[in-house]
């Protein structure tokens, strides 16, 4: 597949799904920008898209903030000239239930960065997506259509995330613009670990996660890069408000 001349923007690209994206985009020869706070982490990336790749475009920004957003649509239509593809990849979970001291504040914090950015960054996206007939991937879960505990702002956010995709698809339509969403179940990334979680109890998580899915596997952000990377191309000219799980069967249940 084939994203030559193709500009992509991707949202949390300094680890896990996100850099797995930046990396086979690239691959497939987009011009690819790639956000994220940590500048040591989004550096590491960049030399490994560098090596497969045209160079990217690296922005250190916080998408909750919406100085930070303008400025990520900004300089990646200001050095591409372009933009093709939107992936709203950026995410955190938390570790609360709703009878905790702090649920607020984790749901405002959960929603800001899941949900709120997402739209945002879409709305400043828009008409250089409707210029370009491109498309939208967002990075949902699915836990955004089976709840787990202590997570319910995660869960929330997610669904939320589902909903908002399928009514833009409808908006953005006869623009010619296409929007898609993926809902991994578990995927080896540090998104425990970036909870405060040691590495060896992420371990430990990970693999009941393991153990919850019928395919009892966990999966590598490869597999959700190869996913977007055809829900971005030509392939899926005809795709557009759908949601693809891709988690090892989780959601079917049968524990
Ligand atoms: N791993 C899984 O099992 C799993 C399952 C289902 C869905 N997902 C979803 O997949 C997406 C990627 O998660 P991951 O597993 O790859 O986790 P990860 O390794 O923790 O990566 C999360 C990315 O989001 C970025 N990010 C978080 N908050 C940000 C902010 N305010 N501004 C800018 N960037 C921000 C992080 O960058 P910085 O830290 O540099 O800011 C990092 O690049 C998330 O939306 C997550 O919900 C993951």
């Amino acid at each position: 597949m084939s994203l030559i001349n193709k500009v992509v923007l991707v949202t949390g690209a300094s680890s896990g799904i996100g850099a797995a994206i930046g990396l086979k985009f690239a691959e497939a020869g987009a011009n690819v920008a790639i956000v994220g706070r940590k500048e040591d982490k989004l550096k590491k990336v960049s030399e490994n898209i560098a090596k497969v790749g045209n160079k990217p475009l690296v922005i250190a920004a916080d998408v909750t903030k919406d100085n930070d957003a303008q400025r990520i649509v900004n300089d990646t239509v200001k050095q591409f000239g372009k933009l093709h593809v939107l992936v709203n990849n950026a995410g955190i979970a938390s570790n609360v239930d709703i009878t905790s001291e702090n649920a607020m504040k984790v749901y405002d914090n959960i929603m800001a960065t899941n949900l709120r950015s997402v739209v945002y960054l879409t709305h400043l996206a828009s008409k250089h997506l409707i210029e370009t007939k491109g498309n939208i991937v967002n990075i949902s879960s699915v836990f955004g259509q089976v709840p787990t505990n202590k997570d319910f702002a995660y869960c929330a956010s997610k669904a939320g995330l589902n909903h908002f995709s399928r009514a833009i698809a409808l908006d953005f339509a006869p623009k010619g613009v296409r929007v898609n969403t993926i809902s991994p179940g578990p995927v080896k990334t540090d998104i425990i670990e970036n909870l405060g979680f040691s590495s060896e109890k992420a371990a430990a998580i990970f693999n009941i996660w393991k153990q919850a899915t019928p395919l009892k596997r966990i999966s590598d952000p490869v597999e959700i890069a190869e996913l977007a990377l055809f829900l971005a191309s030509d392939k899926a000219v005809g795709i557009t408000g759908s949601t693809y799980l891709a988690d090892n069967g989780f959601s079917l249940g049968g524990r």
